[in-house]
């Protein structure tokens, strides 16, 4: 008896808990495949959903260790009260919500699930592009998208993804990106614009899926989207930081031919509605919001923290 106690508490002890922790939640059947997974491997699971307050997040990560996240933001506070953390999984894309300095000086390695819910915002692109032309369903004749001349901004999962649907609507497809060969993005079967400038100059409609980094932040300017043909469609499903918002507030003012169409509120969202007709935003980002995104993103994550705490598998670390 006394030797069954003893290995009931060493094995708690060496059991790892695992939180998730998403202000916005993810899907049931997510949550469920996580569950599988996480106790699958003798870990713990808890969760803390669709919470208010930065409180509730420092309480619920005292004795973890690890956590899958979506846009929630994990810096310094959050680290220090995480005495235990070893990892942090962001469910997506993006990273750019996780202080990666703050989690290397913690000794917290940080990965994200590149790909798995790509085609779930591209889905969304198209489908905001859509009720856009056909003027937010008011009645009016809209246009098609057919034939329309579709930039897109960077070439990574969600770029691609959005290239192969736009093509089966019949619209022409350019990519840019700083950081994809021209002939990678021609092997996909989408012209290479030389350049950011080219990309809005020459299209009907530019769609960003650009990373908010340092570089990017407010590039999305006055000068860029101004160069647009007449009737241009701005859509960014990415982040609101890369958007200048007070010079676009202003190009719209002049330019009452363009429309920007958003996933993410923009700061000056009062403003931007003033421009009715032009500007729509999603209540809160759905990009990523479908029960199948949240199932490859949510397990991937338990996938990649189980293969990192029992095999000490680094693949998708970003703070390396
Ligand atoms: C991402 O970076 O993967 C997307 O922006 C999804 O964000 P979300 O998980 O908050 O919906």
């Amino acid at each position: 008896m006394g030797y069954s106690w003893q290995f009931v508490l060493i094995n708690k002890r060496k059991m790892a808990k695992v939180l998730i922790a998403t202000e916005k939640p993810f899907a049931a059947p997510a949550v469920a495949g996580i569950k599988e997974i996480i106790e699958g491997a003798g870990f713990e699971l808890a969760l803390l959903e669709k919470y208010t307050e930065k409180a509730q997040l420092l309480e619920a990560v005292a004795d973890v260790d690890a956590i899958i996240i979506r846009s929630d933001k994990i810096d310094a506070e959050v680290l220090d009260a995480a005495k235990n953390l070893k990892i942090v999984v962001r469910a997506g894309a993006g990273y750019d919500n996780v202080d990666l300095d703050a989690a290397t000086a913690h000794k917290v390695v940080v990965m994200n699930t590149p790909g798995q819910n790509a085609n779930a915002v591209a889905e969304l692109v198209l489908g905001l592009l859509v009720f856009t032309v056909r003027n937010f369903y008011n009645g009016k004749a809209g246009s098609e998208l057919m034939g329309k001349k579709l930039g897109i901004l960077a070439f990574g999962n969600v770029g691609r993804n959005v290239a192969r649907i736009a093509k089966g609507f019949g619209m022409e497809v350019s990519a840019y990106d700083a950081y994809c060969p021209a002939e990678a993005i021609e092997a996909a079967g989408v012209h290479a614009a030389a350049s950011q400038a080219e990309l809005f100059e020459t299209c009907d409609i530019v769609s960003l899926h650009i990373p908010a980094t340092a570089e990017t932040k407010q590039s999305i300017n006055k000068a860029l989207v101004g160069s647009m043909k007449k009737g241009g469609i701005l859509i960014n499903t990415a982040r609101k930081e890369v958007i200048n918002e007070p010079e676009l507030l202003e190009l719209l003012a002049e330019r009452t031919d363009l429309k920007y169409i958003t996933d993410i509120k923009p700061d000056a969202d009062a403003d931007f509605a003033k421009f009715e007709g032009r500007y729509f935003s999603t209540p809160k980002k759905m990009g990523a919001q479908t029960a199948e995104a949240n199932t490859n993103a949510g397990l991937a994550a338990a996938n990649q923290i189980v293969g990192y705490i029992k095999e000490g598998i680094t693949k998708f670390q970003v703070n390396k």
